[in-house]
């Protein structure tokens, strides 16, 4: 449905014809299929394919049998409530398969929290503010479930919480009382791991501390509390297979993840740190409920099969991913944690004699020599209807800091890190899900491990997406509409936007913080990213490619100031006719979360380079670090900056700029910002200046006017093809663009007469939790890359059938 026509009143002026006209949008996600950590996998008891996957900074999904995809359920989260797009701990109602109850917040740092309260499975929510405080991107986010309905009493949930220890509501979620009786609070920002209520035995609850002896229980619904007697409080010596070197971290093993099975069995990994990284050393153990015996169950070189692999240099890393076959109490899946950096990578175990014995299936996966770095045939990363995610590859390249993604053996896509997310799907035994920290893998084929064989692994994250957005492009010719660059995996060019590309080829880069084409030569590209990697040919944190992203060739020398370790090395631009390139370090943030990450020591540049970085030019008349650079897109050799007050002009390839003073050319006195440069005209430039709006020259910056009237503030700006008929490319801004009405909200707009009118682009319903970057298309009118901080890169396009 078509929604009104809005006009934005260019200065009190009277009601002009509107001349942008207000098209309802589609919003598809850019396709990666995940990006990030999968947190958790849940799945409904009794309601046949409900499953829920959350995410630490992309919210929660449901599983669409149908529609064979995962649907993201909180997009409405506003720019104001970014914290709210993660989810620290899913419940579902075993009486009630339309009831979801999700705590979210992504920091201890902030105090937006809430519950999302569902009836209709997560289509809408009733939100309520958290009286604590929540950290689904913190330590120990794998593990869980702290949050849990009580059976009995579905209207009462209890949640074990980081900072305010074990904590109650009668009132489905809306308000909570602090179980102040109970023996251990850890309110320590780790906290209470699990919840866990006996659906036999009313009154009966188990609740995991993540500390050692951290095991307790009631069986009057709290009146009092135990501590579960003959827990495992020391650790087992046969597992310290590195004493002198690496000492466990903590005093003795710390519950991770429990399931209660339907024989009573209580089934727990444990793990000396709360993970998902650092672990060291754990293992998993059963608790008989009605003996109160203990079994020690970890998997180990007498038990499972294949042996272990011999040649561990390192302790073998603690348990965490648990998950019980809802039909067969004796059946269930355990995953180590933090065997990295291999070889004896992470493995899955799988048993069927309630841990007595144990299959691995990670290595009964893995294709003979790959020396203990399992993985899947790169041909298996696919979905089930045979698309392939090419990127999971990671492209073979070296290991990247702290993030072990890439598989050192050519051909294999690493089997996981960080699976701390598994499910026995409760509706098939033979359906396993499990997730990384990047994607999730599952089979239909569990059982074929049974028979030593590898079962057929695929993709089962298509509509997933939770990477953070940190640099677009989008030329004006050549094979793809889209670059993309994004924060931990690299960055992709699109040929088809619905469809997983391969990653960018080495040099692989852990973030790709800038990117820019060559306006007249769209296929020559350029890059800058971190690289942990320190190579001996060159400079492995930028590259350049004349082929559109196929083939990359790294920068002779990177500029100085930035080297390997330099977690951001700035901004890159190339002129008009790809032979200059400027590089300044001063970098852009644009996820003020991501700041302390990216914190960085050595500012430097610009400089320019006709030779890729065999000589460096440090230029005349302009050597402010600023991240607010750009190049004219037809003009050769020129490249703008407004910075400090000042409009900086290079017609030299960035060896010399002129200065200008703001006022002496129509700008206002303001900080800076990145000049937005015409895809099919020299000389012609928008700066979005804040609350002061929308600037435009025709003249390379010697004379400027404000386009804009009041009321709108523009926080970035980007320009797209124009609509038919006219010659001015479509404006769009992160803003708002009115002083009351629809118009006020914070949102993306879209002008098509050069900023005198505006219309709404997205609406509450499409927020994912704040548009922080937004790339018009040159080629496609109306088309808007939103790039978000958890939720990917989203195109907007004018619904067909309304050109
Ligand atoms: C709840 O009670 C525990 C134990 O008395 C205490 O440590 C904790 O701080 C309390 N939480 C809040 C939010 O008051
Ligand atoms: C470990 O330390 C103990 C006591 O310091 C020592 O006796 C033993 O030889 C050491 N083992 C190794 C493998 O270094
Ligand atoms: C637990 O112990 C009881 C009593 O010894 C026994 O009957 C039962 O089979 C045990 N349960 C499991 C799951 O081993
Ligand atoms: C790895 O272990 C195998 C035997 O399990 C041995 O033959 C081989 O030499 C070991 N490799 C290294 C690098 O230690
Ligand atoms: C694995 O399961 C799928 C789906 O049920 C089936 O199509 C396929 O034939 C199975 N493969 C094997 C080797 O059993
Ligand atoms: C990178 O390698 C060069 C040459 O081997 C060496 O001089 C330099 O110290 C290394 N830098 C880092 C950060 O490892
Ligand atoms: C980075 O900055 C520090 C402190 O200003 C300086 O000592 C160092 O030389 C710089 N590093 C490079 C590679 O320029
Ligand atoms: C760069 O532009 C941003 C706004 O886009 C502004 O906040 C910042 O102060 C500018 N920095 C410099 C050094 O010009």
């Amino acid at each position: 449905m078509r929604r009104g026509i809005l006009l934005a009143l260019a200065g009190g002026a009277s009601l002009a014809a509107a001349r942008t006209i207000d098209y309802d949008y589609d919003f598809k996600p850019v396709a990666v299929s995940g990006g990030g950590y999968i947190t958790g996998i849940v799945g409904h008891p009794t309601e046949k394919d409900l499953l829920y996957t959350r995410t630490d900074i992309g919210g929660t999904y449901r599983w669409d049998a149908r529609g064979d995809q995962w649907i993201p359920l909180n997009d409405f989260i506003g720019a104001e409530d970014e914290n709210l797009m993660g989810t620290e701990s899913i419940a579902l109602d075993p009486t009630d398969p339309d009831r979801l109850y999700l705590a979210q917040g992504r920091y201890l740092s902030s105090d937006n929290t809430a519950f999302f309260v569902s009836e209709d499975r997560g289509e809408t929510f009733e939100v309520y503010p958290a009286p604590f405080l929540m950290g689904a991107n913190e330590l120990g986010r794998n593990n869980g479930e702290r949050l849990a309905v009580n059976p009995f009493k579905p209207e009462e949930l209890w949640m074990g919480t980081r900072t305010a220890g074990l904590m109650k509501s009668e009132d489905r979620a809306r308000t909570w009382t602090n179980v102040t009786n109970f023996p251990d609070a850890a309110t320590n920002g780790i906290g209470i791991f699990f919840v866990i209520f006996d659906p036999e035995n009313e009154g009966t609850i188990y609740v995991g501390v993540g500390v050692p002896n951290g095991l307790y229980y009631t069986t009057n619904s709290g009146e009092t509390w135990e501590s579960v007697p003959g827990q495992p409080t020391e650790w087992d010596s046969s597992v310290l297979v590195f004493p002198n070197e690496t000492q466990p971290l903590s005093t003795g093993p710390q519950p991770m993840k429990a399931v209660l099975a339907s024989n009573g069995a209580l089934y727990v990994t444990f793990a000396d740190a709360p993970g998902p990284y650092g672990a060291t050393y754990g293992g998993v153990y059963a608790y008989n409920t009605t003996s109160a015996e203990w079994a020690n169950i970890t998997p180990n070189a007498d038990n499972s099969y294949p042996a272990p692999f011999a040649n561990q240099s390192f302790p073998a890393g603690g348990f965490c991913g648990l998950s019980v076959d809802a039909k067969d109490p004796n059946t269930l899946v355990v995953v180590s944690l933090d065997r990295d950096p291999g070889p004896a990578l992470d493995s899955i175990y799988l048993s069927h004699d309630g841990g007595r014995s144990w299959k691995d299936v990670s290595q009964l996966s893995t294709p003979p020599g790959s020396g203990g770095y399992w993985g899947h045939p790169i041909e298996d990363a696919a979905f089930k209807d045979g698309t392939p995610v090419p990127w999971l590859s990671f492209n073979w390249g070296p290991q990247w800091g702290g993030y072990g993604a890439p598989s050192p053996v050519r051909g294999l896509a690493k089997f996981g890190w960080w699976m701390t997310a598994v499910l026995i799907d409760p509706s098939n035994s033979d359906h396993v899900l499990y997730g990384t920290g990047a994607t999730i893998w599952a089979t239909d084929n569990l059982s074929r491990a049974d028979k030593n064989r590898s079962p057929d692994w695929y993709i089962q994250a298509q509509g997933i997406e939770e990477s953070v957005a940190l640099a677009m492009a989008s030329p004006n010719g050549g094979p793809s509409h889209l670059l993309t660059g994004l924060g931990d995996i690299n960055g992709y060019r699109y040929d088809d936007l619905d469809v997983p590309q391969p990653m960018f080829d080495l040099p692989v880069f852990s973030n790709l913080n800038a990117l820019d084409w060559a306006g007249q030569k769209p296929r020559t590209i350029i890059r800058a990213g971190p690289c942990g990697h320190n190579y001996t040919d060159g400079c492995g944190l930028a590259a350049h490619s004349v082929d559109g992203g196929s083939t990359w060739t790294k920068f002779t020398t990177c500029i100085p100031g930035v080297e390997v370790g330099t977690p951001n090395p700035g901004v890159i631009a190339i002129d008009a006719s790809g032979k200059h390139i400027v590089w300044s370090s001063a970098m852009t943030t644009y996820w003020p979360a991501l700041q302390a990450i990216t914190s960085r020591t050595n500012e430097s540049g610009p400089y320019s380079t006709t030779d890729l970085g065999k000589t460096w030019v440090s230029p005349t008349g302009f050597n402010a670090q600023t991240p607010n650079i750009s190049a004219d897109r037809v003009q050769p050799g020129t490249f703008y900056s407004f910075t400090d007050k000042n409009w900086y002009l290079s017609r030299d390839g960035g060896l010399s700029y002129r200065s200008f003073k703001a006022k002496d050319v129509g700008l206002p006195v303001y900080p800076g910002a990145v000049p937005i440069a015409n895809f099919n005209r020299g000389g012609e430039i928008w700066l979005a200046l804040g609350d002061l709006g929308v600037y435009h020259t025709q003249n390379f910056g010697r004379r400027w006017t404000r386009i804009t009237g009041r009321g709108v503030a523009a926080r970035h700006l980007t320009i797209g093809a124009g609509a038919r008929r006219s010659s001015k490319p479509a404006l769009f801004i992160v803003g708002k663009a009115a002083t009351h009405g629809p118009l006020s909200q914070d949102g993306v707009y879209r002008s098509d007469d050069n900023g005198k009118t505006w219309v709404r682009v997205n609406d509450e319903e499409h927020q994912y939790g704040g548009v922080a970057m937004i790339q018009g298309d040159p080629r496609v009118y109306g088309r808007v890359y939103l790039g978000t901080g958890g939720r990917g890169i989203v195109y907007a396009d004018i619904k067909k059938g309304k050109p």
